[in-house]
Parts: C-alpha cells; structure tokens; sequence
C-alpha cells in the first residue's frame, strides 16, 4: 500500500486589501478596528473583484501547487475541490476548476473526476482525508487538492451583518497529494459533525422543500428575504463548540496515532479566530512559536485557511521536510476535523 504525501503546495489571495477601518468608512458598517482586533485577531482580509469567481482563485492556487511539484496539470488523476462559496448552486467547482485549468484541451486530454466537498470551514481536512485514502487505495497517483472561497461577493456588508461580514476574506490553498513509497505523508485523521448545531452557522438562500423553493413575483423572479439571503451566525455557541471539538479532534487523532504533543512541530489551526486558537493553545500547552497564523491578514477563508497556511510555511522556511506537522478545523454543520502528517 502506497503512502499518500503532499508533494506541492500553493496559494493565492487576491491583491484587493479590505482593512477593519474601510469595513466602517468605505461600507458605511458601525463597527471599529479595536473591536474586531480584540475580539478576533483579524486586522484586514482580501476581496475580489467583480467578475472573479471561486474557481479562478482555485486555478492561481493549483497552478502554483503543481509547479511546487514539479507536476503539470496533465498529472493530475482527480480534482477535489471544497468550499462553501461555489461558482454557483450546480454544477460543482470542480468542474469550473478543470475548464478553468484547461484540462479538457488538447488530444491527450483525461478528463479526470472532479469531486467537491461541502464542509465549510473543515472542508479541507475532510478532503485530505478522502484524497489521502484513494491515493492509499493504489488507484491514483496525484490529486490536487484545493479549499477556496469568495466569501466578499455574498455576505450581507451592512450593519445588519456585520458579525459575520467583518469575520471573512477571499483566497484559495492546493495542495497536490501524491503516492510515495518513503515512509512519510498522511497518517491518519479524526473526523466529526453535530447536526444539532446546523442551523448555528448557515446561509440557507433557498429551501428546496418549499414550492416554490422561494417565492416569486409576477414575473416569475423569485425574492429572497435577507434571512435567507445573507449568512446567519450564533456567534458565542460557535466559539463554545469550536474550543471544544478541536481540542477533542486533536486528542483523539493524537491517541489514536500514538503521537504526544511534543512529538508535533507545527500546529495548523484553522483560522476563525485568534482568540479561539489561543485559548486552546494554552488548554493544551502548545507554544505560540508551533502555531502559525494569517487570519490578522487575510481572516477566516475557510477551506482555504489550512492550505494557505501550509504554502505559506514552505515558502517562508517554517514547514520543513521531516517535521511532523497537526491540522485542526471546525466549521459549520457544525463539522470538524483534525490530520497528522510526515512532512
Ligand atoms: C463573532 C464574534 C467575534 C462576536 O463576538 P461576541 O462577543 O460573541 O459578540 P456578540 O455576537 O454577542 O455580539 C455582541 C455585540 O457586538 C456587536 N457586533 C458584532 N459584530 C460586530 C462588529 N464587527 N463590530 C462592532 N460590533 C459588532 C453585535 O451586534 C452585538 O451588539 P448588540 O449587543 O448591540 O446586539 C465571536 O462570537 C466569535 O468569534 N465567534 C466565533 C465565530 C467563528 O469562529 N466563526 C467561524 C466559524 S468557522
């Protein structure tokens, strides 16, 4: 049985910097720097422009996954895509991803598999998980696995939303998970969802058991009231939840592959917000220098937080060959999840 690794990694954030002071001058929402920094660690974020789509964030990533490589995209066995902010309602992103790749050109052309993931801010370990075991399986060589998000394009950038629109920034992670013989890669996972909490963090927009799934005017135009619209958020019972399940993911993936805590080099948390990683760090004694962060400069992109961070590592020199690294997520669902790997 082959292992699976991440033989590449690769990011891209859009150039449009959205600092905390032009949340409240350039959009008008009553908030203040003070009271997102203290609250979340987040300073500023990202938006894209009109017309820029999750996919195309996905494409810059992949291209730069795939060059780390040493890959091209005619490599690549299967496309996994998460996020929770699609292209549109159907197909998935990973199709857009393909075209966008221009993998359906030229005679050689496979047409690999595109598979997405719908679990928001664990989107990405739940992915790493399924690439990880098909790799494992023998059946496929290299999948390139992405998390991206544009978040900026639909949330509710008023007053009225903004516990939730000051929180969330666009970019994208890939990472390509490919068969190795070495002793390394991914070692294993601890996966988990409540859905008592599903309606905690949601954006419903339409509800498909209604008939129509929302209501239409005369012309046949549907209208979505704004609490369908916009994301909705109980932010105190996500905190709660997320200190909670992440400290019990890590654990039990910990236990269950007899690694100690100072064993890990590097702790990839996802980044919701600071205050949150912290307060688990000092739960479980992790020190700050194992906990890398970006969330003060790009804020929560959810699928894309973990592989964003990873690229960033390896470029500047903190993530090593031969460390042993941890990734944490929560989201909503509420979903969570947590990896060890070999670098
Ligand atoms: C969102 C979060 C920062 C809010 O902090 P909080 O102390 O719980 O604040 P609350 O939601 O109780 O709101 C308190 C007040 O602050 C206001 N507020 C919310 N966002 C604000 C903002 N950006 N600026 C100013 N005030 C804001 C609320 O409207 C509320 O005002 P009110 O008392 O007049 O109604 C915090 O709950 C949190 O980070 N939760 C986890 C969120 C998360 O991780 N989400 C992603 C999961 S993947």
């Amino acid at each position: 049985m082959p292992n699976a690794y991440i033989s590449g990694t690769g990011f891209y954030v859009p150039p449009r910097v959205v600092t905390n002071q032009m949340l409240a001058d350039d959009y008008g929402i009553d908030t203040t720097h003070e009271w997102i920094v203290q609250r979340t660690g987040i300073e500023e974020r990202r938006f894209s422009d009109p017309g820029v789509a999750t996919s195309d964030l996905a494409a810059e990533a992949s291209e730069a996954a795939l060059e780390a490589a040493g890959l091209t995209k005619e490599d690549v066995d299967l496309i996994i895509l998460a996020t929770l902010s699609p292209d549109c309602h159907f197909p998935g992103t990973g199709v857009y991803l393909q075209r966008r790749l221009g993998m359906t050109e030229g005679k050689d052309a496979k047409f690999v598999p595109a598979l997405d993931i719908r679990n928001q801010c664990s989107g990405f370990v739940y992915g790493l998980s399924v690439a990880a075991s098909m790799v494992q399986a023998g059946n496929l060589k290299h999948i390139l696995l992405v998390g991206a998000e544009t978040h900026s394009h639909a949330m509710d950038m008023t007053t009225r939303g903004r516990n939730v629109c000051s929180l969330f920034g666009d970019g994208a992670g890939a990472v390509i998970v490919s068969a190795t013989e070495e002793d390394r890669g991914i070692r294993g996972w601890n996966l988990g969802a409540d859905s008592r909490f599903a309606d905690a963090l949601c954006q419903k927009i339409w509800t498909i058991a209604d008939e129509t799934c929302f209501p239409l005017d005369e012309q046949g135009r549907g209208i979505v009231e704004p609490e369908l619209m916009w994301a909705h958020m109980n932010g105190k019972v996500v905190f709660k939840h997320a200190v909670q399940r992440m400290i019990e993911s890590l654990m039990q993936v910990c236990m269950k592959l007899d690694a100690k805590r100072d064993d890990i080099d590097l702790f990839f948390f996802h980044q919701a917000n600071l205050r949150i990683n912290e307060y688990i760090a000092k739960m479980l004694g992790i020190p700050s220098e194992k906990l890398p962060h970006n969330i003060e400069r790009f804020g929560n992109t959810t699928a894309g937080t973990i592989p964003i961070m990873l690229a960033e590592a390896e470029r500047n020199g903190t993530l090593q060959r031969g460390m042993k690294i941890a990734m944490v997520a929560f989201g909503s669902g509420f979903t969570w999840g947590a990896a060890i790997v070999d670098w």
